[in-house]
């Protein structure tokens, strides 16, 4: 049977438990432990597939995963895109949510409340509909326009707040009542063993790639890759993990400080509002997993992300800005990337909300 454990204080407790984000005697974000067998099945149902590394299964699914990657050489390198914007919600929340909700209904919660700056909140409403859960979407007024109206659209109630510090407030509100499901995207584990599906995908694809180049805000969809590439090298089944390149903006920067003690200062990433968390609950994790893959934190401001998006979309990928940081950063690091190597870069979002 899968257990929360606090991997701080020792904490633990059953899957199907009240504490499944923060530990209750000490407040760290805790791990969801089970068994992980390495088996993958011939099913074209993301969950089933990868089912010998996942804790349990949803019962809906709405094609979420299973993305395409798309090769292009550049004179050096060979980038790999893996094109999660086309998942059902836009983007690759969908991965993580798909099981969150899943989990809160067999909870036996109605409703849920997520703070989000916009793709987690389409994303919960879409999987929450499914599962018969209202939500409640909390988001900063500056969030895009579209995302809003997409959260809407599929019948969350979005309830706007003066930037994050006001989100996790009105949260707490929410879920001081009983009955509400709190989602906590930026702690749940159930996220990164979703995300970590990423990392399978691309294994049987194309192999397991010399570098991946990940947006990063909370961190959960870096610690999923390198959560799966550890897991298919435990089990057997791949003989290296990639080198992580973590990419932030200069306007919030969190990692890059944890990692190299100072920050750098330059014009603002505000194009980029998927990665602005100041205080990702996770950044001890997310270090020790960069430092653990031999990767670095890499910085990208507006007109750099303003270049990488206008070059993606003519290239036919259709992202959002924030999507954009990871073309962004590879054109910044380019030069110290071996000649041959393979390159893995994560399209995260949809710009079709975000025109
Ligand atoms: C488009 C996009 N890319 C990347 C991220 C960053 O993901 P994470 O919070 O898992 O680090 C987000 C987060 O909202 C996002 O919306
Ligand atoms: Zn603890």
């Amino acid at each position: 049977m899968p257990s929360w454990k606090c991997q701080q204080c020792g904490f633990e407790e059953d899957l199907y438990s009240r504490y499944y984000w923060k530990c209750p005697r000490c407040g760290s974000p805790l791990t969801l432990l089970y068994s992980v067998s390495g088996e993958i099945t011939g099913s074209k149902n993301t969950w089933r597939r990868y089912s010998g590394f996942l804790p349990f299964i949803p019962e809906k699914y709405r094609g979420e995963g299973l993305t395409p990657v798309v090769a292009e050489k550049t004179g050096t390198h060979s980038l790999l895109f893996k094109l999660d914007y086309l998942n059902p919600g836009g983007s690759f929340k969908d991965r993580g949510t798909a099981l969150a909700i899943y989990y809160g209904f067999k909870m036996g919660f109605k409703k849920c409340v997520v703070d989000t700056s916009g793709n987690t909140g389409i994303s919960v409403t879409l999987y929450s509909k499914l599962y018969g859960l209202d939500s409640v979407i909390v988001m900063p007024r500056e969030a895009p326009e579209g995302k809003k109206k997409a959260i809407r659209q599929l019948g969350g109630l979005v309830i706007e707040t003066e930037g994050r510090i006001g989100a996790t407030k009105t949260v707490q509100d929410y879920i001081s009542e009983p009955g509400y499901y709190y989602v906590a995207h930026l702690w749940n584990h159930i996220y990164i063993v979703g995300h970590a599906t990423i990392a399978y995908e691309v294994y049987e694809d194309v192999g397991v790639p010399d570098y991946v180049i990940a947006p990063v805000g909370s961190g959960g969809l870096l610690l999923g890759l390198v959560y799966g590439f550890e897991k298919l090298r435990e089990t057997g089944r791949a003989s290296k993990v990639p080198r992580v390149i973590a990419v932030q903006g200069y306007s919030v920067q969190p990692v890059y400080v944890a990692m190299y003690g100072e920050a750098l200062h330059s014009e603002p990433s505000t194009l980029a509002d998927g990665i602005m968390v100041s205080n990702p609950p996770r950044l001890a994790e997310i270090v020790s997993a960069i430092k653990r893959t031999g990767g670095e934190v890499v910085l990208v401001g507006n007109s750099e992300i303003a270049r990488a998006h206008k070059a993606l979309w003519e290239w036919g990928f259709t992202v959002e800005p924030t999507s954009a940081t990871v073309l962004a950063a590879y054109e910044k690091i380019s030069k110290k990337i071996p000649e041959n190597s393979s390159v893995l870069l994560v399209l995260t979002g949809s710009g079709l909300k975000t025109l």
